[in-house]
C-alpha cells in the first residue's frame, strides 16, 4: 500500500496535526529501522499510529497491546480498528490487555516499541523508583519479560519525558508540556540502567524537540539542554545482543 494513503488516513482521522510533523516524527522515532518481514510489538500502542506505520511498511506481524488504562484517552481502540479497516491491513492486531497479562510466549519479536508508555506500565513503581527496591524489581521483571519476548539482534525503542525538567524542578507549570505528571516519569539514565541490567545494550540516547520545531529545529536544538528547558522528551534505542 502506498505510504501516502497512510498519511492521509492518519491526518483525516485527526491522529496527528500535520503531515510534515508526522513524517519528521516517524523519521526520528524509527531512524534506520526497517520493517519488512519483521515482527513488531507496540506496548501501550494508543491509537496505533506508529504500529500502523510498521504494518504499512511491510512488517510480517504487528501486535498492539492497548488496555485503555493509565495515560489513555477514551475510544482509542475503536479509532485503531477504524483506521486499520480504512488501510485494509491484515498484518496488525490489537489485544486489549496489559503487558503484564500478555502471555503469548510462542511469538518472538524483532522490534519492540514503548512510546510514552514505559512509565504507565506500573505507575506506582515508577513514582517510587528512587527509594524503593521493590519498585525497581517490579520494572526489572517487566523489562526481563520484554527481553525474553525478543529475537537476538532485535531492537527496542523507548520514548518518554524525563522527570529532569526545569519547570517542575522550580515548582512551575511547564507551559509546553502542561499535562505531564512529572512525578510519574524517570530519567533516561535510570531506564538505561534497568534495561542494561536485564541484558539489553544501549545503541543511542537522543533528545527530541517539540514537533513544531520541525526537522531543522530538531537538528539544531535536539539536545539535552534545550530539552531540559522544553519538554525533556527522549528516545533510547537498545539491541538485544
Ligand atoms: C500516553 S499513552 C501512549 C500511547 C501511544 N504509545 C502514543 O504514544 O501515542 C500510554 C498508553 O499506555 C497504556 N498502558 C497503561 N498501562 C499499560 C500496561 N500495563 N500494559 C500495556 N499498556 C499500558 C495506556 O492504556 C495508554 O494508552
Amino acid at each position: 500500500m502506498p505510504l501516502s494513503k497512510y498519511y492521509n488516513v492518519i491526518i483525516e482521522n485527526k491522529l496527528y496535526s500535520k503531515k510534515s510533523h508526522l513524517k519528521n516524527k516517524l523519521c526520528r522515532l524509527f531512524g534506520d529501522i526497517t520493517f519488512k518481514n519483521k515482527k513488531v510489538l507496540d506496548i501501550g500502542s494508543g491509537t496505533g499510529i506508529y504500529a500502523l506505520y510498521a504494518a504499512v511498511k511491510g512488517a510480517d506481524l504487528v501486535t498492539c497491546l492497548e488496555p485503555e488504562l493509565n495515560g489513555s484517552s477514551k475510544g482509542m481502540n475503536n479509532t485503531f480498528e477504524a483506521v486499520k479497516q480504512k488501510l485494509k491491513l491484515n498484518n496488525i492486531f490489537l489485544l486489549k490487555k496489559t503487558f503484564q497479562d500478555y502471555n503469548q510466549t510462542d511469538i518472538k519479536y524483532d522490534i519492540v516499541l514503548l512510546h510514552n508508555s514505559i512509565n504507565h506500565l506500573d505507575e506506582n513503581a515508577c513514582r517510587n523508583m528512587e527509594q524503593s527496591i521493590a519498585a525497581n524489581k517490579s520494572y526489572f521483571e517487566l523489562v526481563k519479560k520484554i527481553y525474553d519476548l525478543m529475537n537476538n539482534n532485535g531492537r527496542l525503542i523507548i520514548c518518554d519525558c524525563s522527570n529532569k525538567n526545569l519547570f517542575p524542578m522550580v515548582g512551575l507549570k511547564n507551559p509546553i508540556a502542561q499535562n505531564i505528571d512529572w512525578k510519574t516519569h524517570q530519567s533516561p539514565q535510570r531506564w538505561i540502567r534497568i534495561f542494561e541490567r536485564a541484558g539489553f545494550k544501549k545503541i543511542s540516547l537522543k533528545w527530541n524537540t517539540p514537533k513544531y520545531f520541525g526537522k531543522l529545529g530538531n537538528i539544531i536544538f535536539g539536545n539535552k539542554i534545550v530539552s531540559f528547558l522544553t519538554n525533556s522528551h527522549f528516545r533510547v534505542e537498545f539491541i538485544k545482543p
